[in-house]
């Protein structure tokens, strides 16, 4: 009798532990690209945190060199965690370089009742035309008689790059001395 046939688990054994391991492995292969869908499907969320807010307006060569401000429509996608929409205006700034290499953004909006305020390249300054409100070309309240109650409202800017200027645009309540941002 050959004792070698005697070693290890007898055939039916053999058939359970094979399908037990092909169960084992099948499984974890399943388990792939079910973790690969999970992450494309929270993609969005993580996205959405890295570039929330912040909108490419112009580059720093749209910008005069002399500190005369100019005017750029904002246009903006509405963006959830898994839709993005149509590209649309959502408001306007003016940016300007300062003396000092920076970039400063103002929304165009006054901070009085809302009109749109202009800038005068002949005065220096803006002036809203609802109520002659005027600010400096630096956004602060130039005439102490303006009924707005703060400057205009800068915004934060990044230049990225060295030359791409971003803004992230905000909206704040009319009428107040505080900057509240409209949610
Ligand atoms: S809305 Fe600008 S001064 Fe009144």
């Amino acid at each position: 009798m050959n004792e070698s046939s005697n070693v290890g688990p007898p055939a039916g054994r053999r058939d359970f532990l094979k399908k037990v391991c092909a169960g084992i492995i099948g499984a974890i292969l399943g388990l792939v690209p079910v973790g690969a869908g999970l992450a494309v499907f929270f993609d969005p969320l993580r996205r959405k945190t890295a570039t929330q807010g912040l909108v490419r307006v112009t580059t720093l060569e749209g910008l005069p060199e002399d500190g005369v401000p100019r005017k750029f429509t904002i246009v903006s996608g509405r963006v959830d965690a898994w839709n993005k929409f149509r590209q649309a205006a959502i408001g306007a700034v003016y940016l300007r370089r300062t003396n000092d290499g920076q970039v400063q953004a103002f929304n165009v909006v006054c901070p009085h009742a809302g009109c749109f305020v202009d800038y005068l390249p002949e005065r220096g300054h803006y002036l809203c035309p609802c109520h002659n409100s005027t600010f400096t070309v630096a956004g602060k309240i130039d005439d102490p008689a303006s009924p707005a109650p703060r400057g205009l409202d800068a915004l934060e800017v990044e230049v990225r790059g060295g030359k791409e200027v971003w803004v992230r645009f905000r909206n704040f309540q009319a009428g107040q001395a505080e900057k509240i941002p409209v949610a």
